[in-house]
């Protein structure tokens, strides 16, 4: 993605030693990088959501085992450390995939030899990231196309939260699509829902599409439901965190209330993810684990002044609680299809064997 004429992914391995993270805490306000050096680094990023989003989660711990194994690269500190990352944040599987995934580099590997060879396979981790969202957006680029065809207007897809290029190493998943519609000449203009608490939408997702030049109206999260009653949303598509072996969709609270929206009118409704999302030892979404976040994030909210200093104010009533739940989870009959780097395919066990033939063995 560029940014300014540059090009940049989310992360990458820095001359100084550190691997670099853009800080997605001051977007679309400051362009801001920030190095991480140690494991407490990477996870502390992965906390306070510097940088989000499940696959950039998933790359983000594998560096983050990286890191901790330059001084100590011993059996026991590779376990130490993917207990402390896969504490971070519990409902994105791409953590657990990413880590399993070194974990699986590492065995067999010399302790002098380890640090090298784990930058290496979360370096190729970051490369496999970049090539799986490109696929699918090839994919979903020809569900907007069949959409466009003989169509006057552009094509209006609503999307939630941030499933794009921030969200992953490059390009994105929910909004790789677009971006290949985009690219390709098809006219497109993106719904954003500004995805409270945190925003992601507001900030994010309207900031990659403004820096890409792809048309988009940012909109409270409760309007889409009305905007499809109007006719004026020809297609949902979503990312995920976590999609179960039956195609039960987990991703951001206000997913699935957008996914009854689109029921009722007739709007087809598509998740996007690549494999380190499936969670192949689950058929129940509502096993999910669903990550409980501070309720600061919703009784306070953050933004900038006129004279460009970053302000905190309080928007809840003092003495009321409030809950901050991040995620909800799309039953998978509500699901359109799935739109992943093998293919497009319908959200049922049949459906995902049929594209991961060699996951009916083993998880
Ligand atoms: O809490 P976040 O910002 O990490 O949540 C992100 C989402 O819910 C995304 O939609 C999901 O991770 C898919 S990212 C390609």
């Amino acid at each position: 993605m560029k940014i300014s004429g540059t090009h940049y992914r989310t992360l990458w391995p820095a001359a100084n030693g550190a691997v670099r993270v853009i800080d997605q805490s001051r977007l679309p306000f400051e362009f801001a990088v920030v190095d991480l050096l140690t494991l407490e680094d990477a996870a502390c990023a992965i906390r306070d959501m510097r940088v989000r989003g499940a696959p950039l989660i998933g790359a983000t711990a594998a560096y983050g085992m990286a890191l901790a194994l330059r001084g100590d690269a011993s059996d026991t500190r590779i376990a130490q450390a993917a207990r402390v990352l896969e504490a971070t944040r519990p409902t994105a599987h791409n953590l657990r995939w990413a880590l399993d995934r070194m974990r699986g580099a590492l065995r067999g590997v010399a302790l002098a030899e380890r640090f090298g060879a784990a930058m290496r396979e979360a370096g190729s981790i970051c490369d496999d990231d970049v090539e799986q969202c490109r696929t699918i957006g090839s994919h979903g680029l020809e569900l907007i196309r069949d959409l466009a065809t003989g169509r006057s207007e552009p094509v209006n897809v609503l999307t939630h939260c941030n499933a794009g290029w921030l969200a992953c190493v490059d390009w994105g998943t929910a909004l790789a699509p677009i971006y290949r519609a985009h690219d390709a000449g098809i006219p497109v203009h993106v719904w954003v829902d500004e995805t409270r608490p945190r925003n992601q939408g507001a900030a994010l997702t309207a900031f990659e599409l403004a820096a890409h030049g792809v048309p988009h109206t940012v909109i409270a999260d409760n309007l889409g439901g009305h905007l499809m009653q109007r006719g004026l949303v020809q297609m949902v598509i979503v990312g995920a965190d976590r999609v179960t072996a039956c195609g039960d969709v987990c991703n951001k609270v206000g997913t699935y209330l957008k996914a009854l929206a689109a029921w009722d009118n007739d709007v087809p409704f598509y998740a996007a993810l690549p494999l380190g999302t499936i969670d192949w030892s689950l058929s129940r979404g509502a096993d999910i684990p669903i990550e409980e976040r501070s309720p600061r994030e919703l009784t306070h909210i953050t933004g900038i002044t006129a004279m460009g200093t970053f302000e905190t104010v309080r928007v809840v009533n003092e003495s009321s609680a409030a809950l901050n739940l991040g995620f909800d989870v799309t039953p998978a009959r509500l699901v359109t299809a799935l739109i992943t780097e093998r293919g497009v395919c319908p959200a049922t066990p049949a459906g995902l064997y049929g594209l991961y033939p060699e996951r009916r063995t083993g998880t």
